[in-house]
């Protein structure tokens, strides 16, 4: 079975759909673990009450990034890590931590990439008044939401407002990350 780490840093309901899809058995992983960045943060709560070990690195604990990135990096090979998920994780990784797992990186991005990517994409695309919204599931590389794309999952907007929006992108997001990281699993192991 492989090892997923999952690195949130809020609410993290990408996190429990994937601790769901565990339970369920649509994903055939075990989440070794939740790297997480800020203290308040629900996701901790969320692996509490799932019995998933939690990792809480905080930026000021530490004096630069990439030593952040090296307790991060040790953390997910101590947990034996095979793959990093990254669910709402408001930090760019280090190049050293890209590098220690090529292609084994993912992240999920609420945009149709290259468009807007960074903070608040919803708002970016609203400001743009755009009428297709959509995700994006993609690895990791150095840059800002510029890695190469997995998947998209464009769709048309009812109503141009943003709580609509945000439902709608997340129902999509429950399902389809599950799905994408089992079935990159499954094609590794075959
Ligand atoms: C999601 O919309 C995801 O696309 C983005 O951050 C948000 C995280 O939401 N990267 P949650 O913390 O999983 O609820």
């Amino acid at each position: 079975m492989k090892n997923i780490v999952i690195f949130a840093s809020g609410f993290g309901s990408n996190f429990q759909a994937l601790t769901d899809a565990v339970k369920h058995g649509k994903l055939h992983a075990n989440i070794a673990g939740l790297i997480c960045d800020k203290a308040g943060a629900y996701a901790i709560e969320r692996a509490r009450i799932n019995s998933i070990p939690v990792a809480l690195l905080e930026r000021n604990s530490f004096s630069s990034k990439t030593e952040m990135d090296m307790a991060i990096l040790h953390q997910c090979q101590s947990w034996n890590a095979d793959w990093l998920v990254l669910a709402g994780y408001m930090r760019l990784l280090s190049p050293m931590l890209i590098q220690a797992y090529p292609r084994h990186i993912v992240n999920i991005h609420p945009s149709l990439l290259p468009k807007y990517r960074g903070l608040d994409a919803v708002g970016q695309a609203l400001d743009q008044k755009e009428s297709i919204y959509g995700l994006t599931i993609h690895f990791v590389d150095e840059g800002m939401d510029t890695g190469e794309i997995i998947v998209q999952v464009p769709f048309e907007a009812e109503q141009l407002d943003r709580d609509h929006i945000e439902k709608r992108l997340h129902q999509l997001e429950h399902q389809m990350y599950p799905a994408v990281i089992n079935k990159l699993i499954l094609e590794e192991s075959v």
